[in-house]
């Protein structure tokens, strides 16, 4: 008897990159990253993010360059963050017609006209002295039905000056069907909006709530942003959203969520995004920085990884620098 060797031997489609490339099951593709980008308002030089490297906070002018080169670089959309100039209990600079984010978005539509996607975050904690996402009550609790007319308010704002989606992220109850009425009755029918819909009190936001200057001073968001321990909690979430009239829905962090951005697409009809947030960005430049790992494989690989548990889009501050990348070859 001879010796009995393998028929089925799956080492002969891993010989050659060649042969990798073919049967790939999972692909990225720049059309699907969305770029989130901060604008600061009163500033003369874009101010490095120190626990962000590569990231900053842009003027208006910086702002327009770097939007620019994303799309130029293939990115699927962007994503403004403000940094007003001056913060107060209601937050009255988001809905500003002359707030930073406005006249950022005013002048990137004007630039880009229909070439990208263009996203504002809508919610209150850059905006707010006491950085909460939403207005207090006396006793200093997130009142939630207050906040809604602030955000519908602010999605008006937002789509008067040229955000083709908005993008809520406070996690109030109710706030996507506030958002629609809002739209609906200014007469924005067509302005789609991408609901952070299970996002996480998650300590990976630590870097962001430096670059956005939005780290509440008091108390934390786990009164209204869910325990990590729960998973079912997001497909409610979701589902709500999707009766309120949510377009897209997100998934929020990433990398340590793989397995909601899988129930959530398994359940949903509608694009799923994840956010692949500042804590991963950190972890992963700080390790490079060190020589502990390799930057780019493990940027493209935390990236696969997040699209092949289900994501069609992925919110990024790599996706610039991917997205050339992966067009140049
Ligand atoms: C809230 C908001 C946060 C992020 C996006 N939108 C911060 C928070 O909820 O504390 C985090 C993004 C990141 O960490 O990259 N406006």
């Amino acid at each position: 008897m001879t010796a009995r060797f393998p028929v089925a031997r799956p080492r002969r489609l891993r010989r050659s990159a060649a042969l990798r490339r073919l049967v790939a099951e999972t692909r990225l593709d720049p059309a699907g990253l969305i770029l989130p980008m901060f604008v600061k308002e009163g500033i003369a030089e874009p101010q490095p993010v120190p626990s962000m490297p590569g990231v900053v906070q842009h003027t208006l002018d910086s702002l327009r360059k770097a939007a620019h080169e994303a799309v130029e670089a293939g990115v699927g959309g962007i994503v403004l963050f403000g940094v007003p100039a001056h913060k107060d209990g209601t937050g009255s600079a988001a809905d500003d017609p002359d707030g930073i984010v406005q006249r950022a978005l005013r002048e990137l539509s004007r630039d880009l006209g229909e070439d990208t996607v263009l996203m504002a975050d809508l919610c209150l904690d850059e905006y707010t002295d006491h950085g909460h996402c939403g207005i207090l009550t006396p006793s200093g609790e997130v009142d939630n039905d207050a906040t809604l007319e602030r955000y519908a308010s602010i999605a008006v704002a937002q789509a008067a000056a040229g955000a083709h989606v908005v993008a809520p992220s406070g996690m109030m109850d109710g706030q996507v069907g506030a958002i629609r009425a809002a739209l609906d009755g200014a007469g924005y029918h067509q302005v789609a909006i991408m609901a952070y819909s299970a996002k996480y009190a998650s300590a990976y936001y630590g870097p962001f709530r430096d670059a956005a200057e939005c780290a509440p001073r008091f108390g934390d968001r786990s009164a209204y942003q869910q325990d990590p321990a729960n998973a079912a909690e997001s497909l409610r979430e979701v589902m709500l959203d999707l009766e309120e009239g949510a377009d897209m829905v997100m998934v929020k962090p990433a990398g340590p969520y793989l397995d909601i951005v899988r129930r959530v697409r398994d359940a949903v009809t509608v694009p799923v995004a994840a956010y692949q947030v500042s804590g991963e960005y950190a972890m992963i430049e700080a390790a490079a920085e060190r020589g502990w790992v390799d930057r780019e494989r493990v940027i493209i690989e935390s990236l696969i990884g997040i699209r092949r548990a289900g994501a069609d889009l992925i919110l990024t501050y790599w996706a610039a620098e991917v997205a050339r990348r992966l067009t140049s070859g």
